[in-house]
Protein backbone atom coordinates (compact mmCIF):
# COMPACT_ATOMS: atom_id res chain seq x y z
CA UNK A 1 0.00 0.00 0.00
CA UNK A 2 1.05 3.51 -0.51
CA UNK A 3 0.82 4.78 2.62
CA UNK A 4 3.33 2.52 4.40
CA UNK A 5 6.01 3.43 1.95
CA UNK A 6 5.36 6.97 3.01
CA UNK A 7 3.56 7.27 6.75
CA UNK A 8 5.31 11.16 7.57
CA UNK A 9 3.21 13.82 8.58
CA UNK A 10 6.75 15.78 8.23
CA UNK A 11 7.97 14.09 4.67
CA UNK A 12 4.51 15.40 3.40
CA UNK A 13 5.06 19.11 5.11
CA UNK A 14 8.51 19.46 3.66
CA UNK A 15 7.34 17.90 0.08
CA UNK A 16 4.42 21.12 0.51
CA UNK A 17 7.16 23.38 1.20
CA UNK A 18 8.89 22.13 -1.99
CA UNK A 19 5.59 23.25 -4.14
CA UNK A 20 5.02 26.55 -2.34
CA UNK A 21 8.06 27.46 -3.17
CA UNK A 22 8.17 26.58 -6.61
CA UNK A 23 4.88 28.41 -7.06
CA UNK A 24 6.49 31.28 -5.30
CA UNK A 25 9.51 31.96 -7.46
CA UNK A 26 8.63 30.77 -10.72
CA UNK A 27 7.98 33.95 -12.63
CA UNK A 28 6.70 31.77 -16.08
CA UNK A 29 4.96 29.14 -15.51
CA UNK A 30 4.20 27.28 -18.82
CA UNK A 31 1.37 24.48 -18.88
CA UNK A 32 4.06 21.62 -18.37
CA UNK A 33 4.84 23.37 -15.23
CA UNK A 34 1.48 23.73 -14.29
CA UNK A 35 0.22 20.20 -14.79
CA UNK A 36 3.65 18.91 -12.90
CA UNK A 37 2.85 20.87 -10.04
CA UNK A 38 -1.21 20.15 -9.78
CA UNK A 39 0.04 15.93 -9.97
CA UNK A 40 2.15 16.67 -6.69
CA UNK A 41 -0.57 18.60 -5.20
CA UNK A 42 -2.93 15.62 -5.67
CA UNK A 43 -0.73 13.30 -4.16
CA UNK A 44 0.08 15.44 -1.50
CA UNK A 45 -3.59 15.65 -0.80
CA UNK A 46 -3.88 12.01 -1.05
CA UNK A 47 -1.65 11.27 1.48
CA UNK A 48 -2.45 13.65 4.04
CA UNK A 49 -6.37 11.99 3.62
CA UNK A 50 -4.56 8.74 4.40
CA UNK A 51 -2.40 10.11 6.99
CA UNK A 52 -5.46 11.87 8.90
CA UNK A 53 -6.97 8.21 8.26
CA UNK A 54 -3.95 6.45 9.69
CA UNK A 55 -3.82 9.33 13.09
CA UNK A 56 -7.63 8.46 13.36
CA UNK A 57 -7.33 4.49 13.80
CA UNK A 58 -4.54 4.98 15.46
CA UNK A 59 -6.47 7.19 18.09
CA UNK A 60 -8.95 4.73 18.50
CA UNK A 61 -6.74 2.26 19.06
CA UNK A 62 -4.72 3.63 21.82
CA UNK A 63 -8.34 4.79 23.15
CA UNK A 64 -9.60 1.07 23.46
CA UNK A 65 -6.67 -0.39 24.49
CA UNK A 66 -6.09 2.45 27.60
CA UNK A 67 -9.16 1.67 29.34
CA UNK A 68 -10.36 -2.35 28.50
CA UNK A 69 -9.32 -3.11 32.03
CA UNK A 70 -10.80 0.07 33.86
CA UNK A 71 -14.27 -0.12 35.09
CA UNK A 72 -15.98 3.11 34.14
CA UNK A 73 -15.89 4.19 37.68
CA UNK A 74 -12.14 3.86 37.42
CA UNK A 75 -12.26 5.95 34.56
CA UNK A 76 -14.31 8.68 35.69
CA UNK A 77 -12.73 8.99 38.69
CA UNK A 78 -8.94 8.88 37.17
CA UNK A 79 -9.99 11.81 35.26
CA UNK A 80 -11.40 13.56 38.17
CA UNK A 81 -7.81 12.84 40.42
CA UNK A 82 -5.94 14.06 37.52
CA UNK A 83 -8.13 17.53 37.91
CA UNK A 84 -9.87 17.34 34.48
CA UNK A 85 -11.86 20.86 34.18
CA UNK A 86 -15.36 20.16 33.71
CA UNK A 87 -18.00 22.73 34.05
CA UNK A 88 -20.72 21.02 34.69
CA UNK A 89 -21.28 17.30 35.68
CA UNK A 90 -20.60 14.02 34.16
CA UNK A 91 -21.06 9.93 35.65
CA UNK A 92 -19.81 6.94 34.03
CA UNK A 93 -21.28 6.84 30.46
CA UNK A 94 -19.17 4.38 28.32
CA UNK A 95 -19.16 6.69 25.49
CA UNK A 96 -18.95 10.21 26.97
CA UNK A 97 -16.25 8.80 28.90
CA UNK A 98 -14.70 7.91 25.81
CA UNK A 99 -15.11 11.63 24.67
CA UNK A 100 -14.22 13.31 27.49
CA UNK A 101 -10.62 10.88 27.51
CA UNK A 102 -10.02 11.84 24.10
CA UNK A 103 -10.73 15.99 24.89
CA UNK A 104 -8.35 15.51 27.56
CA UNK A 105 -5.29 14.06 25.26
CA UNK A 106 -6.46 16.71 22.65
CA UNK A 107 -6.81 19.62 25.03
CA UNK A 108 -3.09 19.65 25.62
CA UNK A 109 -1.91 20.11 21.68
CA UNK A 110 -2.82 22.77 19.34
CA UNK A 111 -4.44 20.68 17.51
CA UNK A 112 -8.08 21.53 15.94
CA UNK A 113 -11.11 20.28 17.11
CA UNK A 114 -14.37 19.30 15.99
CA UNK A 115 -17.22 18.72 18.20
CA UNK A 116 -20.06 16.78 16.59
CA UNK A 117 -23.63 15.99 18.20
CA UNK A 118 -27.31 16.81 18.33
CA UNK A 119 -28.42 20.34 19.47
CA UNK A 120 -28.39 20.81 23.48
CA UNK A 121 -25.39 17.79 23.89
CA UNK A 122 -22.87 20.20 25.20
CA UNK A 123 -20.89 20.80 22.40
CA UNK A 124 -20.16 24.56 23.36
CA UNK A 125 -19.42 23.23 26.58
CA UNK A 126 -17.14 21.18 25.69
CA UNK A 127 -15.24 23.50 23.86
CA UNK A 128 -14.92 25.22 26.87
CA UNK A 129 -13.65 22.06 28.22
CA UNK A 130 -11.05 22.17 25.49
CA UNK A 131 -9.97 25.77 26.37
CA UNK A 132 -9.68 25.19 29.99
CA UNK A 133 -8.05 21.86 30.03
CA UNK A 134 -4.99 23.36 27.43
CA UNK A 135 -2.37 25.57 28.22
CA UNK A 136 -4.49 28.63 26.68
CA UNK A 137 -6.61 28.41 29.13
CA UNK A 138 -5.71 32.15 31.28
CA UNK A 139 -5.41 33.50 27.32
CA UNK A 140 -9.10 34.63 25.36
CA UNK A 141 -11.20 32.21 24.54
CA UNK A 142 -13.84 33.88 21.72
CA UNK A 143 -17.03 31.99 20.39
CA UNK A 144 -18.46 32.71 17.48
CA UNK A 145 -21.32 31.74 15.70
CA UNK A 146 -21.36 31.04 11.82
CA UNK A 147 -24.62 30.63 11.30
CA UNK A 148 -26.37 33.25 13.49
CA UNK A 149 -24.15 36.38 11.50
CA UNK A 150 -25.39 37.08 7.65
CA UNK A 151 -23.01 35.80 5.41
CA UNK A 152 -21.68 39.25 3.73
CA UNK A 153 -20.92 40.41 7.49
CA UNK A 154 -19.08 37.24 8.61
CA UNK A 155 -15.80 37.77 6.85
CA UNK A 156 -15.08 41.03 8.47
CA UNK A 157 -16.39 39.65 11.74
CA UNK A 158 -13.77 36.67 11.53
CA UNK A 159 -11.00 38.36 9.68
CA UNK A 160 -11.60 42.04 10.70
CA UNK A 161 -11.64 44.72 7.76
CA UNK A 162 -9.59 47.99 6.74
CA UNK A 163 -11.11 51.61 6.87
CA UNK A 164 -12.79 52.22 3.95
CA UNK A 165 -13.71 48.47 3.17
CA UNK A 166 -17.21 48.63 2.85
CA UNK A 167 -19.70 51.53 3.32
CA UNK A 168 -19.78 51.91 6.55
CA UNK A 169 -16.55 50.66 7.69
CA UNK A 170 -15.04 54.12 9.01
CA UNK A 171 -12.38 52.90 10.82
CA UNK A 172 -9.99 49.80 11.31
CA UNK A 173 -11.43 46.33 13.16
CA UNK A 174 -9.87 43.56 14.08
CA UNK A 175 -11.44 40.49 13.56
CA UNK A 176 -12.51 37.57 16.33
CA UNK A 177 -9.13 35.60 14.93
CA UNK A 178 -6.90 38.75 16.44
CA UNK A 179 -8.88 39.01 19.35
CA UNK A 180 -8.49 35.78 20.41
CA UNK A 181 -4.66 35.51 19.17
CA UNK A 182 -2.62 32.98 21.57
CA UNK A 183 -6.23 31.85 22.84
CA UNK A 184 -8.75 29.50 21.41
CA UNK A 185 -11.94 30.38 19.11
CA UNK A 186 -14.45 28.52 19.07
CA UNK A 187 -16.54 28.51 15.60
CA UNK A 188 -20.49 26.94 16.36
CA UNK A 189 -22.38 25.85 13.52
CA UNK A 190 -19.10 25.37 11.56
CA UNK A 191 -21.94 23.93 9.15
CA UNK A 192 -23.44 27.19 8.34
CA UNK A 193 -20.42 28.57 6.87
CA UNK A 194 -20.71 30.09 3.21
CA UNK A 195 -18.63 28.35 0.36
CA UNK A 196 -16.48 32.05 -0.13
CA UNK A 197 -15.59 32.11 3.92
CA UNK A 198 -14.28 28.35 3.91
CA UNK A 199 -11.46 28.91 1.50
CA UNK A 200 -10.65 31.57 3.89
CA UNK A 201 -10.92 29.61 6.74
CA UNK A 202 -8.94 26.51 5.20
CA UNK A 203 -5.90 29.63 4.72
CA UNK A 204 -5.82 30.31 8.50
CA UNK A 205 -5.54 26.53 9.21
CA UNK A 206 -2.88 26.01 6.85
CA UNK A 207 -0.80 29.38 7.61
CA UNK A 208 -2.05 30.72 10.64
CA UNK A 209 -2.44 34.01 8.08
CA UNK A 210 -5.68 36.11 7.90
CA UNK A 211 -6.52 39.12 5.64
CA UNK A 212 -8.55 41.62 7.00
CA UNK A 213 -11.53 42.40 4.68
CA UNK A 214 -10.14 45.01 2.02
CA UNK A 215 -6.65 44.74 3.03
CA UNK A 216 -3.79 43.06 0.82
CA UNK A 217 -1.67 42.85 4.06
CA UNK A 218 -1.00 39.01 5.35
CA UNK A 219 -1.40 38.86 9.50
CA UNK A 220 -0.15 36.10 11.71
CA UNK A 221 -2.41 34.26 13.94
CA UNK A 222 -1.87 32.25 16.83
CA UNK A 223 -5.25 30.97 17.07
CA UNK A 224 -6.45 27.39 18.37
CA UNK A 225 -9.89 26.22 16.37
CA UNK A 226 -12.21 24.29 18.46
CA UNK A 227 -15.21 23.74 15.97
CA UNK A 228 -18.86 22.45 16.60
CA UNK A 229 -21.73 21.66 14.59
CA UNK A 230 -25.16 19.77 14.17
CA UNK A 231 -24.93 18.52 10.94
CA UNK A 232 -23.79 15.83 9.02
CA UNK A 233 -20.49 17.33 7.57
CA UNK A 234 -19.79 14.13 6.04
CA UNK A 235 -23.25 14.36 4.07
CA UNK A 236 -22.30 17.89 3.29
CA UNK A 237 -19.23 17.06 1.74
CA UNK A 238 -20.51 14.47 -0.60
CA UNK A 239 -23.48 17.11 -1.83
CA UNK A 240 -20.29 19.80 -2.52
CA UNK A 241 -21.59 21.74 0.23
CA UNK A 242 -18.90 21.65 2.58
CA UNK A 243 -14.87 21.49 1.05
CA UNK A 244 -13.59 18.04 1.83
CA UNK A 245 -9.87 19.71 2.50
CA UNK A 246 -11.57 22.60 5.11
CA UNK A 247 -12.67 18.80 7.06
CA UNK A 248 -10.32 17.35 6.99
CA UNK A 249 -8.34 19.73 8.34
CA UNK A 250 -10.70 21.00 11.03
CA UNK A 251 -11.01 17.00 12.08
CA UNK A 252 -7.83 16.32 13.11
CA UNK A 253 -9.35 15.48 15.99
CA UNK A 254 -13.28 14.93 16.00
CA UNK A 255 -15.19 13.85 19.12
CA UNK A 256 -18.90 13.29 18.96
CA UNK A 257 -21.21 13.96 22.04
CA UNK A 258 -24.07 11.31 22.71
CA UNK A 259 -27.23 12.31 22.46
CA UNK A 260 -29.45 12.59 25.86
CA UNK A 261 -31.37 9.24 25.28
CA UNK A 262 -28.25 7.40 25.08
CA UNK A 263 -27.01 8.37 27.82
CA UNK A 264 -30.05 7.47 30.12
CA UNK A 265 -27.77 6.90 32.79
CA UNK A 266 -26.51 10.23 33.28
CA UNK A 267 -29.89 11.70 33.68
CA UNK A 268 -30.01 11.23 37.68
CA UNK A 269 -26.90 13.01 38.36
CA UNK A 270 -27.90 15.56 36.01
CA UNK A 271 -31.51 15.82 37.18
CA UNK A 272 -29.93 16.47 40.58
CA UNK A 273 -27.65 18.96 39.51
CA UNK A 274 -29.73 21.01 37.48
CA UNK A 275 -32.15 21.33 40.40
CA UNK A 276 -29.40 22.37 42.88
CA UNK A 277 -28.23 24.94 39.85
CA UNK A 278 -31.99 26.37 39.61
CA UNK A 279 -32.64 26.24 43.56
CA UNK A 280 -29.67 28.66 43.70
CA UNK A 281 -29.92 30.89 40.93
CA UNK A 282 -33.68 31.39 41.62
CA UNK A 283 -32.86 31.64 45.44
CA UNK A 284 -35.83 29.18 46.41
CA UNK A 285 -35.74 26.04 48.32
CA UNK A 286 -34.55 22.37 46.86
CA UNK A 287 -37.72 20.75 45.11
CA UNK A 288 -38.26 17.31 45.67
CA UNK A 289 -39.56 15.44 42.28
CA UNK A 290 -42.17 12.75 43.32
CA UNK A 291 -41.39 9.55 42.14
CA UNK A 292 -43.73 8.96 39.12
CA UNK A 293 -42.20 12.49 38.05
CA UNK A 294 -38.58 10.78 38.20
CA UNK A 295 -39.37 8.37 36.03
CA UNK A 296 -41.46 10.10 33.31
CA UNK A 297 -38.39 11.79 33.06
CA UNK A 298 -36.30 8.46 33.04
CA UNK A 299 -38.23 7.33 30.00
CA UNK A 300 -38.72 10.67 28.14
CA UNK A 301 -36.80 11.19 24.73
CA UNK A 302 -35.74 14.27 24.85
CA UNK A 303 -35.44 15.92 21.59
CA UNK A 304 -34.07 18.81 23.03
CA UNK A 305 -31.28 16.83 24.60
CA UNK A 306 -29.58 18.47 27.81
CA UNK A 307 -30.93 21.51 26.97
CA UNK A 308 -34.32 20.60 27.42
CA UNK A 309 -33.89 18.59 30.68
CA UNK A 310 -32.30 21.96 32.08
CA UNK A 311 -35.11 23.80 30.66
CA UNK A 312 -37.70 21.09 32.31
CA UNK A 313 -35.96 21.31 35.75
CA UNK A 314 -35.42 24.81 35.98
CA UNK A 315 -39.58 24.93 35.34
CA UNK A 316 -40.47 22.72 37.50
CA UNK A 317 -37.76 24.42 40.28
CA UNK A 318 -39.59 27.92 39.54
CA UNK A 319 -43.32 26.29 39.51
CA UNK A 320 -43.25 23.74 42.17
CA UNK A 321 -43.27 24.64 46.24
CA UNK A 322 -41.73 21.68 47.53
CA UNK A 323 -42.34 19.05 45.74
CA UNK A 324 -42.89 18.64 41.97
CA UNK A 325 -45.25 15.81 40.27
CA UNK A 326 -46.13 15.61 36.47
CA UNK A 327 -48.82 18.60 36.83
CA UNK A 328 -45.82 20.91 36.53
CA UNK A 329 -43.80 19.87 33.50
CA UNK A 330 -44.89 21.88 29.89
CA UNK A 331 -47.83 21.14 28.28
CA UNK A 332 -46.31 19.93 25.10
CA UNK A 333 -44.95 17.57 27.05
CA UNK A 334 -47.34 17.03 30.22
CA UNK A 335 -49.51 13.18 30.28
CA UNK A 336 -52.99 13.16 30.22
CA UNK A 337 -53.45 11.97 33.38
CA UNK A 338 -51.01 14.49 35.23
CA UNK A 339 -53.85 16.09 37.82
CA UNK A 340 -54.61 12.16 38.57
CA UNK A 341 -54.19 12.36 42.16
CA UNK A 342 -51.38 10.07 43.84
CA UNK A 343 -52.48 6.47 44.66
CA UNK A 344 -50.24 4.97 47.78
CA UNK A 345 -48.95 2.39 45.75
CA UNK A 346 -47.79 4.56 42.75
CA UNK A 347 -45.32 6.20 45.19
CA UNK A 348 -42.96 3.45 45.06
CA UNK A 349 -39.42 4.38 45.45
CA UNK A 350 -37.62 4.54 42.27
CA UNK A 351 -35.05 1.69 43.37
CA UNK A 352 -38.41 -0.62 43.18
CA UNK A 353 -39.68 0.68 40.05
CA UNK A 354 -36.28 0.72 38.21
CA UNK A 355 -35.98 -3.50 39.48
CA UNK A 356 -39.76 -4.15 38.42
CA UNK A 357 -39.00 -2.48 34.83
CA UNK A 358 -35.32 -4.56 34.77
CA UNK A 359 -36.94 -7.67 35.73
CA UNK A 360 -39.87 -7.44 32.93
CA UNK A 361 -37.26 -6.49 30.81
CA UNK A 362 -34.91 -9.31 31.31
CA UNK A 363 -38.36 -11.90 30.86
CA UNK A 364 -39.30 -10.60 28.17
CA UNK A 365 -35.71 -10.98 26.29
CA UNK A 366 -35.32 -14.76 27.94
CA UNK A 367 -38.99 -15.60 26.17
CA UNK A 368 -37.85 -14.07 22.85
CA UNK A 369 -34.68 -15.63 22.35
CA UNK A 370 -35.72 -19.14 23.75
CA UNK A 371 -38.80 -18.79 21.35
CA UNK A 372 -36.23 -18.41 18.55
CA UNK A 373 -34.07 -21.15 19.76
CA UNK A 374 -37.28 -23.29 19.76
CA UNK A 375 -36.74 -24.45 23.73
CA UNK A 376 -33.36 -25.49 23.25
CA UNK A 377 -31.68 -24.73 25.98
CA UNK A 378 -28.24 -25.73 25.28
CA UNK A 379 -28.14 -23.90 21.87
CA UNK A 380 -29.62 -20.69 23.50
CA UNK A 381 -26.75 -20.47 25.61
CA UNK A 382 -24.31 -21.01 23.25
CA UNK A 383 -25.63 -18.39 21.33
CA UNK A 384 -25.80 -15.89 24.63
CA UNK A 385 -22.73 -17.18 25.18
CA UNK A 386 -23.43 -17.83 28.45
CA UNK A 387 -23.06 -21.03 31.31
CA UNK A 388 -26.05 -23.26 30.68
CA UNK A 389 -26.47 -24.37 34.10
CA UNK A 390 -26.64 -20.47 34.81
CA UNK A 391 -29.00 -20.00 31.96
CA UNK A 392 -31.13 -22.63 33.44
CA UNK A 393 -31.35 -21.16 36.44
CA UNK A 394 -32.21 -18.30 35.18
CA UNK A 395 -34.63 -19.43 32.82
CA UNK A 396 -36.68 -21.41 36.38
CA UNK A 397 -36.21 -18.05 38.10
CA UNK A 398 -38.18 -15.92 35.64
CA UNK A 399 -40.97 -18.74 35.82
CA UNK A 400 -39.79 -19.71 31.93
CA UNK A 401 -40.33 -23.47 30.94
CA UNK A 402 -38.54 -23.85 28.18
CA UNK A 403 -40.98 -27.36 27.81
CA UNK A 404 -43.47 -24.80 26.41
CA UNK A 405 -41.29 -23.09 23.85
CA UNK A 406 -40.82 -26.82 22.58
CA UNK A 407 -44.15 -27.64 22.38
CA UNK A 408 -44.82 -24.20 20.35
CA UNK A 409 -42.00 -24.89 17.99
N1 LIG B 1 -22.62 17.73 31.30
C1 LIG B 1 -23.31 18.83 31.56
N2 LIG B 1 -23.46 19.26 32.82
C2 LIG B 1 -24.18 20.36 33.09
N3 LIG B 1 -24.76 21.12 32.17
C3 LIG B 1 -24.64 20.75 30.88
C4 LIG B 1 -23.89 19.60 30.51
N4 LIG B 1 -23.95 19.48 29.16
C5 LIG B 1 -24.69 20.52 28.72
N5 LIG B 1 -25.10 21.29 29.74
C6 LIG B 1 -25.94 22.48 29.64
O1 LIG B 1 -26.92 22.23 28.64
C7 LIG B 1 -27.17 23.41 27.88
C8 LIG B 1 -26.89 23.13 26.41
O2 LIG B 1 -25.51 22.96 26.21
P1 LIG B 1 -24.71 23.62 24.99
O3 LIG B 1 -25.19 25.00 24.74
O4 LIG B 1 -23.26 23.43 25.23
O5 LIG B 1 -25.24 22.65 23.84
P2 LIG B 1 -24.97 22.71 22.27
O6 LIG B 1 -24.67 21.31 21.86
O7 LIG B 1 -23.94 23.74 21.97
O8 LIG B 1 -26.39 23.12 21.70
P3 LIG B 1 -26.76 23.78 20.26
O9 LIG B 1 -26.41 22.76 19.21
O10 LIG B 1 -28.23 23.97 20.33
O11 LIG B 1 -25.98 25.03 20.15
C9 LIG B 1 -26.27 24.48 28.45
O12 LIG B 1 -27.01 25.22 29.39
C10 LIG B 1 -25.17 23.70 29.15
O13 LIG B 1 -24.60 24.42 30.19
MG1 LIG C 1 -24.20 25.56 20.87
Amino acid sequence: MKYLNSPSLGRALDRIEIVRQSLRWSSDLDRNGITKLLRQVGDLREEILMLSGIERYEQKLISITSHTEKSSAQRRQALMNRKFSFEGVFGENEKLLETLETVEKAAKTDMPVLIEGESGVGKELLSRVVHANSQRADLPFVSVNCGAISPNLLESELFGHVRGAFTGSVKDRKGKFEAADNGTIFLDEIGELPHESQVKMLRVLENGEIQRVGSDDLIRVNTRIVAATNRNLREMMKQGKFREDLYYRLSVISVTLPPLRERKDELDILTDYFCKEASEKMNCEPVRLSPRLRNFLLNYSYPGNIRELRNIIYRLVCLAEHSADLKHLPDAIRPEDADKPVEANEEKPLETIRKNAGILAQKSFLEGRLREAKGNVSALAKHLEMNRSYLSVLLSKNGIKPSEFRMQA
